[in-house]
């Protein structure tokens, strides 16, 4: 049995063959919706989320399949003190497979040692989100035509956005794609990502808090929200939250080519006045995110069309 703990679970076979099952739910939805039929998803939420969980949700649905979950720690026995391995015990017998969100760094992998049914973290703490990394990759295949050969820009907080540590550790994987990482000095990448994963690996990346000035460069901009969830001490919060906000003025440096993404929420990071621009496609993100969790569903139960 196989879980998705870490974007790096995937071989490149595995990860390339859930984005082009992924393609091809997207261009006919309707042959795939028996392939799940009497099959389970239990949705354990203990941190609140709009697009994983009900994206998850509408990707069972789609396939023919029930949903069944908690949406918060507060609406189920986690509230009375009950253990991650315990509840993915019981969970193993009421579905067959599942998506954990969770506060805490690691979740998802104790889930994993206790449970007899398919773990898929949907987000821990500030570590992993490998399903949104699956969904920007299906973004950027289906929309480039290509995962090699580009510079990504990151901005925002990068120090506890999980969706850009999941991305750097699955973009590190193709041919020549160079990073530059724009952020606050203080929420720039863990030092574990720095060294690990971007020197060890010799990957070409520069760290900045100029926007404007790498905007010509981008093949890709990643931008983030800055997490107020994940700050001890609201002052930083509030001198942080603004330092980079994208607006058509900046998107006018960008190529014509360039694509905006974000994994949204969204808060002031990305005026709206932007959300009209061809290149921002925030929200067609969004919608690719269905499919490829179709496809990780059908995968991880070992079912085909
Ligand atoms: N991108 C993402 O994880 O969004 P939610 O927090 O709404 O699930």
């Amino acid at each position: 049995m196989k879980h998705l703990i870490s974007p790096l679970d995937l071989s490149m076979d595995e990860l390339d063959d859930i984005l082009t099952l992924g393609q091809n739910i997207m261009e006919n939805p309707e042959r795939f919706s028996h392939v799940c039929d009497g099959k389970k998803l239990a949705t354990l939420f203990y941190e609140p989320s709009t697009r994983t969980r009900l994206s998850f949700e509408a990707a069972m649905l789609n396939l023919g399949g029930s949903v069944l979950g908690f949406s918060s720690a507060d609406s189920s026995s986690a509230a009375k003190g009950e253990s991650v391995a315990d509840t993915i015990r019981v969970i193993s017998s009421y579905a067959d497979i599942c998506a954990m969100r969770h506060p805490k760094e690691g979740a998802p992998t104790v889930a994993a040692m206790h449970s007899r049914i398919p773990v898929i973290n949907a987000g821990d703490g500030g570590h992993n989100h490998p399903t949104q990394t699956l969904t920007d990759l299906i973004t950027i295949k289906t929309l480039m035509g290509r995962m090699d050969n580009m510079t990504v820009g990151m901005c925002g907080d990068l120090k506890f956005g999980r969706t850009v540590h999941s991305l750097i550790n699955a973009l590190v994987r193709y041919l020549n794609v160079r990073f530059i990482l724009i952020s606050p000095t203080e929420l720039r990448i863990p030092d574990y990502l720095r060294q690990e994963v971007l020197i060890d690996g010799g990957i070409d990346f520069i760290e900045t808090n100029e926007l404007e000035k790498y905007m010509p460069e981008l093949d890709i901009l990643y931008m983030t929200r800055v997490q107020r969830e994940r700050f001890f001490n609201e002052e930083d919060y509030i001198r942080l939250k603004d330092s980079f906000i994208l607006d058509a003025a900046k998107m006018r440096y960008a190529k014509k080519d360039m694509y905006v993404l974000h994994p949204l929420p969204r808060v002031n990071e990305i005026s709206t006045e932007v959300d009209n621009d061809p290149r921002a496609v925030y929200f067609k993100q969004a919608e690719y995110g269905v499919y490829v969790r179709m496809a990780l569903i059908m995968t991880l139960l070992g079912l085909t069309e």
